[in-house]
């Protein structure tokens, strides 16, 4: 059963947990980044109440791709080189660095784990950092794409450019998901970090390190599909603010 804990004592508990874990692994989702200015999919202020989520179908890219990429670019990139790191991420990317993390796996395609500092990420849903050449699959760095002329095209074979990241409808990149199931199996502690816990497969994640052995801790504003079924510890708050606190209560504690 889920325990929901509140005050600093029970937040001692966590921190605890994370400073005397041999591998813990970090599964985040959209609402790391909702402090950094990047809105979650669902939920309050969600993209897909003012989106359709067709928009990023794969058949509808290659059929309508002017009409696709001007809503990525409102989604993806318009917000691009804007934003920041949160302290979440700021957090995470501290504990990698001091061995309290081991791996970090995200469903997120903002690249802010990885702008400030994570270094063991698994994109699981890819990175808006690269598009690639949906012909001679040649890759562009985002510095270097043209979006003012939709939708953008390769500089090589003038092919149709897409983000490098995974539409509905397309398949998980291989080398995120076997790194992911991976850190899965082996991990004794899972950190769940804003995510509602609805996409699948990269919901399953958090299921096999349950089924592993391992404990579950989840950070959300609100409960998710995990909670009261593998979530073992659920703190309440934003994870900007509870990532923080956790990270003072282990350096008490050390
Ligand atoms: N701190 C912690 N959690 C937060 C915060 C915050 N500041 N703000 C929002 N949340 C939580 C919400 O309560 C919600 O549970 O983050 C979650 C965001 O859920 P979604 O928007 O569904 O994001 P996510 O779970 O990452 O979506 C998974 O769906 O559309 C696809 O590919 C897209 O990767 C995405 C996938």
């Amino acid at each position: 059963m889920t325990e929901f804990l509140h005050n600093n004592n029970q937040l001692r508990k966590i921190a605890k947990l994370i400073a005397s874990s041999k591998y813990c692994v970090a599964f985040t989702g959209a609402g790391v980044s909702v402090e950094s200015g990047i809105p979650p999919f669902r939920g309050e202020g969600g993209l897909w109440n003012r989106y359709d989520p067709q928009t990023l179908e794969l058949g509808y890219f290659f059929e309508q791709p002017d009409k696709s990429w001007e809503v990525i670019r409102e989604i993806f990139y318009n917000f691009f080189g804007k934003v920041d790191p949160n302290k979440a991420h700021l957090v995470l990317a501290d504990w990698e660095n001091r061995g309290l993390v081991k791996a970090l796996i995200t469903q997120n395609i903002d690249n802010l784990h990885q702008q400030s500092g994570s270094k063991e990420v698994y994109d699981f849903h890819g990175n808006a950092m690269r598009l690639v050449c949906v012909v001679c699959e040649s890759y562009v760095s985002i510095e270097d794409a043209e979006l003012s002329v939709l939708p953008p095209r390769c500089k090589g074979c003038t092919g149709l450019l897409k983000p490098d990241f995974i539409f509905f409808g397309e398949g998980i990149p291989q080398l995120a998901y076997s790194k992911s199931v991976e850190a899965a199996s082996q991990c004794d502690l899972m950190l769940i970090i804003g995510t509602a816990g609805e996409v699948s497969p990269a919901n399953q994640i958090p299921i096999i390190a349950k089924n592993k052995g391992a404990v579950i801790v989840e950070i959300n504003l609100e409960p998710s599909a995990y909670t009261n079924r593998i979530t073992d510890y659920y703190l309440s708050g934003k994870a900007g603010e509870i990532m923080p606190q956790l990270d003072a209560l282990i350096k008490e504690c050390a």
